[in-house]
C-alpha cells in the first residue's frame, strides 16, 4: 500500500534509530508493517527485537529466488523485518552490483508486498549514494532524509530544497513532495543546532516534516533491548509526533477501516 524508505547522504545520523521506531509506532496503531533492511550493516534487526538466533534473511540472498513471505521474521515490535543478513564486505559489493545490473531483483519482490492491501514497507537504507535504494526510488511514496542538526548538513539544506537530492530535471522536480526532511539530534541549548533547524524551516517549510531532540534515552534504547514508544517525553514524543505526521501526509487510511471489518457497526457502538 505504501513505501517509506528512511535516507541520507551520510552515516551514522539517526537512520536506523528513526526507521526502526516509525516502523513499530505504526504497527501500534494497527497498521501491517514489513521493515527491510537494505544496509550491509545488518543493524535494524536489533532494533526491532529480532531474536539473535534467528537466521533468515533477505538482501544477501538476493538471486536465490527466495520468497519474501519465507525471509520475513516476526518481531518483538509487532513489525515483520528482513533483515540484510550476515555478510562480508566482498558479498556486500557483489549484491550492490547484482542490482545495478538487475534492479528488478528488488523492485519485483516490494512491488508483490505493495499489493497486498494495507501493508506498509518501511526501508532503511545505507547511507549515501546505493543501488538498493535507486532500484526502489520508482516505487517510493515518501523517502525520509535524515540529517543531524550540526554543520555538515547546512550543505545539503539546500540540496534537498531544490531536489538535486533526487537527480535533474524534470522527474526530480516533479517528485519534490516525496521527499521530506527529518532534523535529528537537535539541542535547543546549542546556538549551532538552533541555527541549522531555523535554516532547514526556512529551506523547506512544510517539507521538514520532523525533528527529534538528543536523547539519552533513545541513545540507551538499544543497548538496553527497548524502544521509544509510548511517547515518552523528549524524543519518544517527537517520534510519535514525526510517525503522525507520515501518516498525515500519506493519507494512510485508519487500519480497520472502510475495508477493514464492519467499521460502521463498530462506530455505532454497540457490536
Ligand atoms: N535523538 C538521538 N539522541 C541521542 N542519540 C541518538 C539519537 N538518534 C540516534 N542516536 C544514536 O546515534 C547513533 C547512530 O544511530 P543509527 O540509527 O545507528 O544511525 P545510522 O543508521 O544513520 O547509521 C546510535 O548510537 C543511536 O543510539
Ligand atoms: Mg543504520
Amino acid at each position: 500500500m505504501a513505501l517509506i524508505a528512511f535516507a541520507s547522504p551520510k552515516g551514522g545520523v539517526g537512520k536506523t534509530t528513526v526507521a526502526a521506531h516509525v516502523a513499530a509506532l505504526l504497527a501500534r496503531r494497527g497498521h501491517k508493517v514489513i521493515a527491510i533492511d537494505l544496509d550491509p550493516q545488518n543493524a535494524l534487526r536489533y532494533h526491532l527485537g529480532v531474536p539473535l538466533r534467528e537466521e533468515r534473511s533477505f538482501l544477501s540472498r538476493l538471486g536465490t529466488h527466495l520468497a519474501w513471505r519465507d525471509a520475513a521474521v516476526e518481531a518483538e515490535a509487532g513489525v515483520r523485518v528482513l533483515p540484510f543478513g550476515p555478510v562480508d564486505p566482498l558479498r556486500a559489493l557483489e549484491i550492490a552490483q547484482m542490482l545495478a545490473a538487475q534492479p528488478q531483483l528488488l523492485a519485483d519482490p516490494v512491488r508483490e508486498m505493495l499489493a497486498v492491501p494495507g501493508l506498509i514497507v518501511v526501508l532503511d537504507s545505507p547511507p549515501g549514494p546505493n543501488t538498493a535504494l535507486a532500484a526502489l526510488t520508482p516505487l517510493l511514496d515518501l523517502m525520509v532524509i535524515v540529517l543531524l542538526a550540526d554543520g555538515g548538513s547546512a550543505a545539503i539544506i539546500p540540496q534537498i530544497a531544490s531536489n538535486r537530492f533526487l537527480g535533474r530535471g524534470t522527474l526530480a522536480t516533479r517528485s519534490a513532495d516525496r521527499a521530506v526532511l527529518v532534523l535529528n539530534q537537535v539541542d535547543e541549548a546549542e546556538p549551532l543546532s538552533e541555527a541549522v533547524f531555523e535554516m532547514a524551516r526556512g529551506a523547506l517549510g512544510p517539507r521538514l516534516i520532523g525533528a527529534i531532540c538528543r536523547d539519552q534515552l533513545l541513545a540507551e534504547a538499544l543497548a538496553d533491548k527497548r524502544m521509544l514508544l509510548q511517547g515518552e517525553s523528549g524524543a519518544g514524543e517527537d517520534l510519535q509526533l514525526l510517525a503522525e505526521a507520515i501518516v498525515k501526509r500519506l493519507k494512510l487510511p485508519r487500519p480497520g477501516g472502510p475495508d477493514g471489518g464492519f467499521s460502521a457497526l463498530y462506530e455505532w457502538g454497540r457490536v
